[in-house]
């Protein structure tokens, strides 16, 4: 620094005061600004939170790299036409307020599956899936988990849950016994149904009947 300078002509404290502009913006943005969005969001009234057996379902759905195929996010219709897919109406905040971490991904190579225990409530379809996706959607690229599983030639024991294959896919003499880590995991796929109304629904309009805003709070 040379004397007789003025601020503005000092190079470091220009680079400095101007680090700190961009730096403050940034975190008001990205920090503060969502956070006071998401503070005060509420779960809401249709969602439950997760059992102990889904809560383990969820770590085994992050440990086999689920999230790195199947989204969980359903977009609005100006987005995706994801609604017509059949995969429920655009997600909002509250649907996440149980979900640490939560598993939105990215990649869509498989459908979206925020409400897939909505879609699919069946318990045997969705373990017969895990075991070998092919038995029920032919060419279907999803790898299978038969480490889930265990296949045994004779009969199931008392207590075991046994998979039910389509009987054009299922071994004469062979039964699959799914193992608990399989169970929960069918357990939080079951559990994933955001398909309760995204805003309580306001009260019945007094005078002139608008559509308008309708379902807004
Ligand atoms: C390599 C990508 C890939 C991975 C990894 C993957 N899937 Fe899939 N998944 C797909 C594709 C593609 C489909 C559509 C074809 C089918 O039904 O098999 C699918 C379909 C599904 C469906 C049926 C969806 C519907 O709407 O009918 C479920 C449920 C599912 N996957 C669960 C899982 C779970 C749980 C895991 C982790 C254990 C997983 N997937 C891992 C690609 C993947």
């Amino acid at each position: 620094m040379s004397a007789g300078k003025s601020f503005w002509e000092m190079d470091e404290l220009r680079l400095i005061s101007g680090a700190m502009v961009i730096l403050s913006g940034a975190t008001a943005l990205l920090v503060v600004m969502p956070y006071l969005l998401l503070e005060r969001v509420q779960p809401p009234a249709g969602l439950k939170p997760y059992t102990t057996e889904q809560l383990a379902g969820r770590q085994s759905y992050i440990a086999n790299g689920c999230v790195y195929c199947h989204s969980q996010q359903p977009r609005d219709i100006k987005q995706a036409p994801d609604a017509t897919r059949g995969w429920g109406r655009a997600s909002v905040a509250g649907d996440y307020a149980y979900d640490t971490p939560h598993l939105l991904g990215t990649m869509r190579t498989g459908p979206d599956l925020l409400n897939i225990g909505a879609r699919q409530p069946s318990k045997d379809w969705q373990l017969g899936h895990l075991y070998q996706p092919r038995a029920y959607t032919p060419g279907s690229i999803m790898p299978p988990y038969p480490y889930l599983f265990e296949v045994r030639q004779g009969a199931a024991q008392a207590g075991e849950a046994v998979v039910n294959l389509p009987p054009s896919f299922a071994k004469p003499g062979e039964v699959v016994i799914a193992k608990p880590e399989a169970l929960a995991l069918v357990a939080y796929l079951l559990s994933l149904d955001r398909t309760y109304p995204a805003l309580a629904p306001l009260p019945a309009p007094t005078t002139g009947a608008s559509a308008v805003g309708k379902d807004r709070p």
